[in-house]
């Protein structure tokens, strides 16, 4: 496994591509179709947010692990003039999800885990503010993707052919759809003419086609088939939020991040405060000194999620969390010398004995509008059902709620109050799209699929590019890390060298483990030219592509 990774991570460290610059408008998702798409639209003059719903329906066809219209996110809005917006649009639980549902040993894969979907009504709440060109004009190209097909990319046959071969992969719709004859080879067509129907439904008749009509009938039939629990009058009542972004500072730059239901904000910008005490760039990135650091710093964000982050409509998320003053005191207990034992930090709680599954895309727009959007149906494809003739797949997201009421281990499992399962709450996510700016200018945009290590996936690429250099392809590049509280020990990538660092962690009393982590498709901005520069993470696949003004 290790020189698996290794490998990987080495080929990824070739300076082949450089990054890729523009004047007029950037768009970095994983799927190069995508990216294409989202480009064209800029091109014809529509808005970062025109790109974004455009890239995220096109998503929905080429990418369909995490792609989605039957899941949900965040979309994160900075605009040159004007206030910041973020639309939430994560799913729901339904009116009949109860508190113990998983106690009676509900299976992660299950259909009754999928959540109300936010994606379409989320992507029509954020092109009715801030979109340029008519709806229909973006919901097309993905319609067309999906009924004439597309060449499939070696990445995702491989993708393909891993879940296809998985026995627990047995919804018969899924295997219709996603499987063939002898498994999938890259440049083989994949045409879902289902999917592309659902879509010109879409684009016809807007958002509500998802959730009333024959589309939400699907959806019902398919609930009555698997169990579900998802009713009409949970679709129809289903909407996204507005919501008021988060907002931090780290040395010289505002961050704007994910508010609850989402922890990757409030847990960045705790990260954020404390190491901002320390001088990292003594050290280099990858240091003893600075692994050490950062480990201690994700370690006691972490502790907090856990203790305090939940839907904010149903427990009140102290804003105290992101204050440098919380920060100084989470400080003070870190020993340079030393692991902290993270049970330590939280003697109230008492222990019980004990992928890539969602995508992030970056927009910017030649007027400087820009997208961080992250979005997932949580595992990889979801809960794996396709619904029978409208050609999408289903999240199963509800199973980010705490599963074991009371029942928080030291292996990383959590039961704390604000997380538990309760009809018509939003389960906590991880996911941080993220958006950095100088004064008052945008700098950055960033964010990564990964579950929990979301959150420190970002912070290492915010830290590599505010204290290690400013360079988005360096930043992105650079090796990862993550540190979650539970399970108590910090996962690394691997590179040159790692054993030394391992030796000296070890040293400091950290125990260690390797996996690659993440791929944060960001752009940034010159300061002194303006131009843009969209780094494709190279750990997956993925396309930058600018256009000129
Ligand atoms: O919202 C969340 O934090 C998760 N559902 C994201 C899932 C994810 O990134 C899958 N990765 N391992």
């Amino acid at each position: 496994m290790r020189s698996a990774v290794a490998l990987l991570l080495i080929l990824a460290f070739v300076p082949s591509a450089s990054a890729e610059t523009a004047s007029g408008g950037m768009v970095v998702s994983v799927s190069p179709l995508a990216t294409d798409v989202g480009a064209d639209v800029l091109a014809d003059g529509g808005s970062a947010v025109d790109a974004a719903v455009a890239v995220g329906f096109a998503e929905a066809v080429t990418w369909p692990e995490a792609g989605n219209l039957g899941g949900g996110g965040f979309l994160l809005i900075h605009r040159p003039t004007g206030k910041p917006a973020f639309i939430d649009y994560r799913e729901l639980a339904p009116a009949a999800a109860t508190k113990e549902m998983f106690a009676k040993g509900v299976d992660y894969q299950s259909i009754k885990t999928a959540g109300v979907p936010g994606t379409v009504r989320g992507f029509a709440l954020a092109h009715k503010g801030y979109g340029k060109l008519p709806w229909k004009d973006l919901v097309l190209p993905a319609a067309k993707l999906a009924e004439e097909g597309f060449p499939v990319s070696a990445v995702l046959a491989r993708r393909l052919n891993g879940v296809i071969a998985d026995k627990k992969t047995t919804n018969a719709e899924f295997r219709r759809i996603f499987g063939t004859e002898g498994g999938w080879k890259a440049g083989d067509v994949l045409k879902q003419p289902d999917l592309g129907r659902t879509l010109r439904l879409i684009a016809e008749k807007g958002a509500d086609a998802f959730y009333t009509g024959e589309v939400a009938e699907k959806i019902i039939a398919e609930m009555k088939a698997g169990g579900g629990l998802i009713s009409r009058d949970d679709l129809k009542a289903y909407q996204p939020e507005s919501r008021t972004p988060l907002r931090g500072t780290y040395r010289d730059y505002e961050v704007l991040s994910a508010p609850p239901p989402s922890s990757g904000g409030t847990a960045l910008i705790t990260a954020l405060n404390i190491l901002e005490l320390y001088d990292l760039k003594k050290n280099p990135w990858m240091s003893a000194e600075t692994a050490h650091l950062v480990a201690e710093a994700m370690r006691r964000a972490f502790a907090d999620r856990a203790l305090h982050l939940g839907d904010p409509a149903f427990s009140e998320v102290p804003e105290s969390l992101v204050a440098k003053e919380h920060a100084r005191k989470l400080a003070k207990s870190i020993d340079l010398a030393t692991a902290t034992k993270s049970e330590a930090l939280t003697p109230e709680l008492e222990l019980a004995p004990g992928g890539q599954n969602t995508t992030h895309f970056s927009i910017v727009d030649r007027d400087g509008l820009a997208v961080s959007n992250t979005y997932t149906l949580e595992n990889a494809f979801g809960c794996r059902v396709v619904v029978r003739g409208a050609g999408f797949i289903l999240n199963n997201e509800m199973t980010d709620f705490n599963h074991a009421p009371g029942v928080t281990t030291r292996a990383g499992a959590i039961g704390t109050e604000p997380n538990l399962v309760a009809p018509g709450k939003r389960p906590l996510s991880s996911m941080t799209p993220t958006i950095l700016l100088k004064d008052g200018k945008l700098a950055l945009v960033t964010g990564s699929p990964g579950g929990r290590t979301i959150i420190n996936t970002v912070l290492c690429v915010v830290l590599n590019y505010a204290d290690y250099g400013g360079d988005v392809r360096a930043a992105v590049d650079a090796p990862r890390m993550h540190h979650q509280w539970f399970p108590d020990r910090i996962v690394l990538e691997d590179f040159p060298g790692r054993d030394k660092l391992d030796a000296k962690l070890k040293a400091l009393g950290h125990a260690t483990a390797t996996a690659v982590q993440g791929d944060a498709h960001s752009i940034a901005v010159d300061p002194k030219t303006g131009t843009l520069i969209g780094a494709a993470d190279r750990r997956l696949e993925g396309k930058a592509k600018g256009v000129e003004k």
